[in-house]
């Protein structure tokens, strides 16, 4: 996929966006097929809110932001890979979680969670040493603009809010979730405007960020585009 002669530069590919506008699937791709570790970094934010729930940082549908804050200290957020999967599960105190995080219910409250300062220092300080190397690909809202602003090639992705309903629909049936669409749409609806309008690190576009909006594109579409830009990258860092 690489024309140039030299050995691409490792680098470092930050990719924000929505939520469930396909960030994760398109990051895996991209990282596999450049032999580069990736980073879900929504996972992290789910695998706290999981914890809280599980353990009374979240009771009755109120978010204890003490409660929550006093626990980062005693979770341990790790990675596996799993070749099944060809991604790398997350595991929270050595317990793996991947198939917990993914639930309406830590949907429900992964945002305000999310916004707590105090959980963005420790989850922005831990991404930042697994970039620390470069040759990672990582998704999330703030990875372009706050976790890595030196990220070679940052990609702002974007997809109408009824699509990417649709897809999240059809992934919460296929695990035999009992939600409606009306119900998801909204979760998805009300998590971009929490995600854009929260107070620290919001979801927004870094200046040099390039915009993919994959409402109509195949995913291999996407990756032509993705290869194009991946060489584009290449070649000034080689010029
Ligand atoms: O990508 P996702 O839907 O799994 O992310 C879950 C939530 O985590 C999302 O609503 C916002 C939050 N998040 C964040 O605040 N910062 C990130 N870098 C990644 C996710």
């Amino acid at each position: 996929m690489n024309n140039t002669s030299t050995t691409p530069k490792k680098i470092v590919i930050a990719i924000d966006g929505f939520s469930s506008c396909g960030k994760s699937t398109f990051a895996k791709s991209i990282a596999a097929k450049l032999g580069y570790i990736f980073i879900d970094t929504g996972a992290m934010y789910r695998a706290v809110t999981l914890y809280a729930l599980e353990n009374e940082g979240i009771r009755n549908g109120i978010v204890d932001e003490e409660v929550i804050v006093r626990q980062l200290d005693e979770i341990t957020i790790t990675f596996r890979f799993n070749p099944r999967r060809g991604a790398s599960d997350i595991y929270v105190n050595g317990d793996l979680v991947e198939g917990k995080i993914r639930t309406i219910e830590v949907s429900n409250f992964v945002s305000p969670v999310s916004s707590i300062r105090e959980v963005r220092e420790k989850l922005v300080a831990m991404q930042q040493e697994m970039g620390a190397r470069r040759g990672v690909v990582m998704d999330g809202r703030d990875i372009g603009t706050v976790v890595f602003p030196d990220a070679e090639l940052k990609i702002y992705m974007t997809a109408d809010a009824r699509v990417r309903a649709e897809r999240r629909y059809a992934e919460l049936q296929a695990k035999g979730e009992s939600v409606s669409f009306d119900e998801v749409l909204e979760n998805v609806v009300s998590r971009d405007k929490a995600d854009m309008s929260r107070a620290i690190s919001p979801l927004r576009q870094a200046e040099d960020a390039i915009v993919l909006d994959n409402s109509h594109m195949s995913v291999e579409e996407q990756m032509e585009w993705f290869e194009r830009e991946f060489e584009r990258v290449q070649r000034s860092l080689q010029a």
